[in-house]
């Protein structure tokens, strides 16, 4: 399947499934397509990494199945295994027949697709119909399970002892995305094409924002996305990402705030900054007069 025509055609599609992609962004994805690899995006939480494997779903029309990492991940939840239980009963109805067992016979009984448990990278790659992979937050898996993804992104295959080789009959469109809190491994990198996403220009961040909140006005969307960018220079915790100027937006809309003056900032400073010292840090850094609580 070609996903994708061109870049200026992807950045087309994209921005049409609510996605703002700059032309990096645009012709990577593009390319991901088009060469049938993996996409490795990595950059800080909340730069649109996730969102960018659903716009491109959305965009294609393709279905999206989602491995969300996680520590302790292991083969069984992210390849397959088999329903025990039910293995379980159908040899106890079989005892129960009083049919002398024999034991091949049962074994090719419940090692059957019938007892298989699919799990994402499984689902994705028996998929007859278009369909993008997201392996999420690959970085908070234990190395090990880079071994298990390598076999399916070099051959797009998966082998099951007692069923054998199951190939992709169309390859899924997989991206996989890092938030960089340790180093992926050489090999994984190396069947991969990389982007690194980073928070969006003021530009963009406004377009991002338009097309998120409409009813947000021009004036007040400016001086956020200038605070934000300001907020993300002070050394914090957990700079503002996206989603949180579009919660902040959303915040200033809901109290009818007009002007985001330093006052309106320190009153809303909650929906943008979510750790005490951070808030601390961004008072005394913007300077902004602390209203208190009881003053107002
Ligand atoms: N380029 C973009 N265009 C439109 N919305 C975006 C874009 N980038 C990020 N967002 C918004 O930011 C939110 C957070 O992005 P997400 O993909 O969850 O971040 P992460 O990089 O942590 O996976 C998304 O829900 C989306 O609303
Ligand atoms: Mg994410």
């Amino acid at each position: 399947m070609t996903w994708f025509e061109s870049p200026a055609q992807t950045a087309d599609l994209l921005t049409k499934a609510g996605y703002l992609a700059d032309a990096a962004t645009a012709t990577t994805a593009f390319l991901a397509g088009a060469l049938e690899k993996p996409l490795l995006l990595e950059g800080p939480a909340g730069v649109g990494k996730t969102e960018l494997a659903k716009a491109v779903a959305r965009a294609t029309g393709a279905e999206l199945v989602r491995l969300q990492c996680y520590e302790g991940l292991d083969e069984a939840r992210a390849l397959y295994e088999w329903n025990y239980k039910k293995q379980l009963l159908r040899i106890q109805s079989q005892a129960g027949t009083g049919e002398a067992a024999d034991w091949s016979q049962t074994h090719d009984d419940i090692f059957t697709e019938e007892f298989l448990l699919t799990r994402p990278l499984l689902t994705a790659i028996r998929r007859d119909e278009p369909t993008v992979l997201l392996i999420d937050e690959v970085d908070k898996t234990d190395i090990e399970v880079e071994g298990l993804l390598l076999e399916v992104l070099s051959d797009f295959q998966v082998t099951i002892p007692e069923l054998g080789t199951v190939a992709a009959t169309r390859r899924p469109y997989v991206v996989l995305t890092s938030n960089a809190s340790r180093e992926l491994s050489e090999a994984v990198k190396r069947r991969c094409l990389y982007l690194h996403l980073d928070y969006p220009d003021a530009e963009r961040e406004r377009e991002i924002l338009q097309a998120q909140v409409p009813d947000l006005d021009d004036r007040i969307a400016e001086q956020l996305v200038a605070t934000v960018g300001r907020l993300r220079d002070l050394e914090l915790k957990k700079a503002p990402s996206i989603a949180e100027s579009v919660d902040w937006a959303r915040t200033l809309i809901a109290l009818e705030i007009r002007d985001l003056d330093e006052k309106a900032i320190n009153d809303t400073l909650g929906a943008v900054l979510k750790h005490a010292s951070d808030q601390a840090r961004a008072v005394k850094e913007l300077r902004l007069v602390s209203t208190g609580s009881t003053t107002k």
